[in-house]
């Protein structure tokens, strides 16, 4: 149980954000309702609209505001066609991560139903890892530029940072929560048969602190094999290390394995500070103000964020209504269903209501 209510800034966002996000934070107010957890919101209108109209991403003074008002922050997605260069998105969602420091993207892949996974004959016992994503660096670092822009003979040079102290915390924290999990592997993921000087950097240091954990078995892959891996035989996986770019290309196939990006929740996270909660998936323009986009993600991402504000009871009620939904077919039409976003979350509360009455 949280001792005491804990803040959480709430940004919607783009697109389907807004409409997952009702769901996921009418759900932890139930939870607030019922018992237990307390929690005080706060919500932002950081988003495309807001930039079109006043020119404002990330408002000046916002990371320190977040920082020293908010326990975690809940976040939808960012993304609008009518935003070609993605600055707002940049500025938000890449300015929180690099900004707050949140250089965990904690990433379960976790099947919750058998007949969600489109692959055949695996079961949620085959389907089960998690992947820690460097999330301050690597191909996300910004450096790169143009020289000729717009002639034949232009030049574009798109730069990867590899900081040893930033490769070193993130393979820390994979081998931490092995063990604290009993997860018996950490599979750290590369491209090192190619990028000699990045990719020799994570050799090293995997090595070095694998060593440092000799109850854990240190594996290592190229990112390709790996993503060949994933599909032929999931249940290799405990834990998967890797950089920004490939964690998350792999979470987007960890998504697919569970169902759809509907299902995939995901937490930026620095341990004991203001982290960012946000499902995995976007703003998927196509399905935005239809109310029929798949609010299971979002709502796992809060209870991604329960567990973290030290609530794993409330964290796991959450999960098993979410399992019971799907029991019951109660689903949007991405997992065959018939349902809208609003049912789908409706459905859910019921049953944390039902169990929350036992
Ligand atoms: P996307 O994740 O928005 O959607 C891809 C497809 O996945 C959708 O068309 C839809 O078929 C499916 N999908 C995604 N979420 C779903 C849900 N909740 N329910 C049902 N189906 C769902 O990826 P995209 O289309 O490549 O990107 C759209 C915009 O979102 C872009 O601007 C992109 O940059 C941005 N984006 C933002 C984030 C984020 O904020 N964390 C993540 C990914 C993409
Ligand atoms: C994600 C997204 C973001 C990323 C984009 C929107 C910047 O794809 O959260 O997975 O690349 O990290
Ligand atoms: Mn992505």
């Amino acid at each position: 149980m949280i001792e005491k209510a804990k803040r959480i800034a709430v940004i919607p966002g783009d697109g389907i954000g807004p409409e997952v996000v009702a769901e996921a934070v009418q759900t932890l107010e139930l939870l607030c309702d019922t018992g237990g957890v307390q929690l005080q919101f706060e919500h932002f209108d950081w988003s495309a609209d807001r930039y079109l109209r006043d020119g404002t991403s990330l408002p000046d003074g916002a990371l320190k505001m977040l920082a020293e008002n908010f326990d975690a922050i809940l976040a939808g997605a960012f993304g609008d066609p009518r935003v070609a260069s993605n600055q707002h998105a940049e500025d938000i969602l890449l300015g929180m991560r690099r900004g707050l420091d949140l250089y965990i993207n904690l990433r379960p892949v976790r099947l919750f139903h058998n007949s969600l996974t489109p692959l055949r004959n695996r079961t949620i016992e085959d389907i089960d890892f998690v992947v820690f994503r460097e999330n301050t660096e690597g191909a996300y670092c910004g450096a790169g530029g143009f020289l000729r822009k717009g002639t034949e003979s232009e030049i574009a040079t798109q730069e990867e940072l590899n900081t040893r102290a930033g490769v070193e915390r993130i393979i820390v924290a994979a081998f931490e929560y092995a063990r604290l999990n009993k997860r018996s592997s950490v599979t750290m993921a590369d491209k090192s048969n190619v990028q000699r000087f990045g990719g020799d950097l994570w050799q090293r240091v995997f090595k070095e602190v694998a060593a440092r954990y000799s109850d854990i078995e240190a594996r290592h892959q190229y990112v390709d094999a790996m993503c060949l891996f994933m599909i032929l035989d999931p249940a290799q996986y405990d834990v998967i290390v890797t950089n920004n770019l490939f964690g998350d290309i792999l979470t987007d196939l960890g998504a697919a394995l569970q169902g759809g990006l509907g299902m995939a929740a995901s937490g930026n996270i620095h341990p004991g500070r203001t982290s960012l909660f946000e499902p995995v998936h976007g703003s998927a323009p196509p399905l935005a103000g239809k109310n029929i986009a798949n609010p299971i993600g979002a709502i796992l991402t809060s209870a991604m964020m329960l567990e973290y504000l030290g609530d794993g009871r409330a964290s796991r009620l959450i999960e098993d209504a979410v399992r019971y939904a799907l029991e019951q077919g109660q689903t949007t039409s991405d997992l065959g269903g018939s349902l809208s976003t609003a049912d789908v979350g409706g459905c859910i509360r019921d049953r944390i209501s039902q169990m929350a009455n036992k």
